[in-house]
């Protein structure tokens, strides 16, 4: 089948690592759905995707509400035909909570509801779709799952609970639905922000000669993955989380 008429639906897919994935796969020939809670970062995000208009569509979106996100499903049928490819990533990225001993139900619960419940949803919703075009379905997670900072308990458990999350979807929809997980490292999203936010990458060399590979990641790093994953030629590759981290959680560190 001609990649023109595949369709991915891509959550949090207006800003960051999201947008970075958007734009490869319009870049490819798919059609894409993009659901975001942010309407500014939308409008402009369709603004500069303004090239591929006849195959870009925004749907403000709240990935926490059912009925948002059946809403979104709904419009991106209506919108493309079937759906080929789901990329579930929008999430509150800033891992840090308050200590564990202070961190409140109602934080825990919220970034649990984003990043975890959000996955599940939207998985929910385009299942059925899935399963008629034989697609699949990549989760975004994090290399947080392997390793910690102090005061991330809300954050990593909700990636903990992706990574298992897939390996269960992965069995319950085979064959027909594959699913996998990719976990980014340090991933730079400053210059993919809405307008208003955007600015140009503060790094130092310090920043990047951390990184085995030599440098801090780009949204396009992820999205190269992603493509791969979601296309055809993966189609022996389920259940599987990936790193993509410049080598970082392969580096052994000693304090000096
Ligand atoms: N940037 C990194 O270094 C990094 C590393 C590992 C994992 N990640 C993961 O990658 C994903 C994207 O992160 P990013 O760095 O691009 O962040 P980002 O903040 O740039 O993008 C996240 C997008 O998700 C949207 N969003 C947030 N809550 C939402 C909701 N309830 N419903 C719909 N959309 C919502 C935001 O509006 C935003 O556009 C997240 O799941 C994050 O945890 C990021």
């Amino acid at each position: 089948m001609a990649a023109a008429s595949k369709t991915a639906i891509i959550t949090g897919g207006a800003q960051g690592i999201g947008k970075g994935i958007a734009l490869n796969l319009l870049t490819q020939g798919w059609n894409v759905a993009i659901a975001d809670i942010d309407s500014e970062a939308g409008a402009d995000c369709i603004k500069e995707f303004e090239l591929f208009s006849d195959a870009v569509i925004f749907c403000q979106t709240d990935v926490t509400d059912e009925i948002s996100v059946q809403s979104f499903v709904d419009q991106s049928v209506e919108r493309f035909g079937s759906i080929h490819g789901l990329v579930n990533n929008a999430g509150i990225a800033d891992p840090y909570n308050d200590p564990v001993e202070k961190l409140s139900l109602n934080d825990w619960n919220h970034k649990l509801a984003t990043n975890l419940t959000g996955y599940f949803l939207v998985t929910k919703h385009a299942v059925p779709y899935l399963r008629k075009t034989r697609g699949a379905a990549v989760n975004i997670a994090s290399t947080r799952v392997l390793q910690s900072e102090p005061n991330t308990e809300a954050y990593v458990a909700s990636k903990g609970g992706i990574v298992a999350l897939t390996h269960a979807l992965a069995i319950s929809l085979g064959p027909h639905v594959r699913v996998n997980c990719v976990s980014p490292g340090w991933i730079t999203v400053s210059d993919w922000q809405k307008e208003s936010q955007r600015s140009e990458p503060n790094l130092s060399d310090r920043d990047h000669d951390q990184h085995p590979a030599g440098r801090v990641g780009t949204p396009n790093d992820v999205a190269g993955l992603v493509a791969y994953l979601l296309a055809e030629e993966a189609g022996f590759i389920t259940g599987q989380n990936f790193i993509v981290d410049g080598g970082m959680t392969r580096k052994m560190i000693y304090a000096e």
